[in-house]
């Protein structure tokens, strides 16, 4: 059986579990430890070393991380400490916990969970996007089932402002917003989204896509829109099957 351990860094929570490559099923229980305060990269890579310990994993390891993260190392740091930018995140967390370690993007991660096992298994033709909703809004674009990876489309400027700062679930909490002001917010962003890539289907992910059934019915799209079916789990299984070489 092919194994690998996938671990998805958030701003809140650094999950983990040992993922099936062939079957996207998970091997272990789900962990989830508490990100440290600020979230410097050393900091992280000592939880991520605890992750690792506790579920008394030994072999490769697949990573998402929330920036732009370009053959291993992190670019960007719009919700994450600005210490990550230039980190060979590869390097510090293979060292730290002595098993090589693959990182990507984190809405890379999910997407491609997506479309092996989820939503998209039966939905790959064409240009699919899945956008994750959360603290910031991820993006990740596929063309025939083939990822282009690190676009950031959470950060496209909807009325001056990042698409993120007005419709993530974070910006949804932080305004109050009801259902209809936010779905409001969302279709505007969707519209722009629409009109520049011409896609045949958005996924919808990240922690608001529990929620779909809220804010889903209230959007008028040309595009077919549909949630997510791996939720949670598919940053993990995502990040695994990138590091078992299986995309
Ligand atoms: C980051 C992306 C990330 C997304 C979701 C954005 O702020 O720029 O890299 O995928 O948040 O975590």
């Amino acid at each position: 059986m092919k194994t690998a351990l996938g671990i998805d860094i958030g701003g809140s929570g650094i999950k983990g579990a040992v993922v099936d490559l062939e079957s996207g099923k998970l091997l272990t229980e789900r962990l989830r430890l508490p990100t440290p305060a600020q979230a410097k990269p050393e900091a992280v890579a000592e939880v991520v070393a605890d992750l690792v310990r506790a579920l008394r994993w030994s072999g490769v390891i697949g990573c998402g991380f929330p920036a732009v993260v370009h053959h291993g190392i992190a670019l960007t740091a719009a919700n994450v400490h600005k210490n990550w930018i230039g980190t060979d995140v590869n390097r510090l967390l293979s060292e730290a916990t002595g098993c090589p370690t693959f990182t990507l993007n984190d809405a890379d991660a999910a997407g491609i969970a997506e479309m092996r096992f989820g939503v998209g298994k039966e939905n790959s033709r064409g240009v699919v996007i899945m956008l994750t909703l959360g603290t910031g809004i991820g993006s990740a674009i596929f063309t025939d089932g083939y990822l282009v990876p690190n676009t950031e489309f959470g950060h496209l400027k909807i009325r001056g402002k990042d698409a993120e700062w007005r419709a993530s679930d974070a910006a949804r909490k932080r305004k109050k917003l009801t259902w209809k002001k936010y779905a409001k917010r969302l279709q505007e962003y969707l519209n722009e989204m629409e009109n520049l890539f011409w896609p045949d289907l958005f996924i919808i992910g990240g922690g608001l896509s529990k929620q779909a059934d809220k804010f889903l019915p209230l959007l008028s799209l040309r595009t077919r829109i549909v949630p997510a079916q791996l939720q949670n789990l598919a940053g993990i299984i995502g990040a695994a099957l990138y590091a078992g070489g299986m995309i």
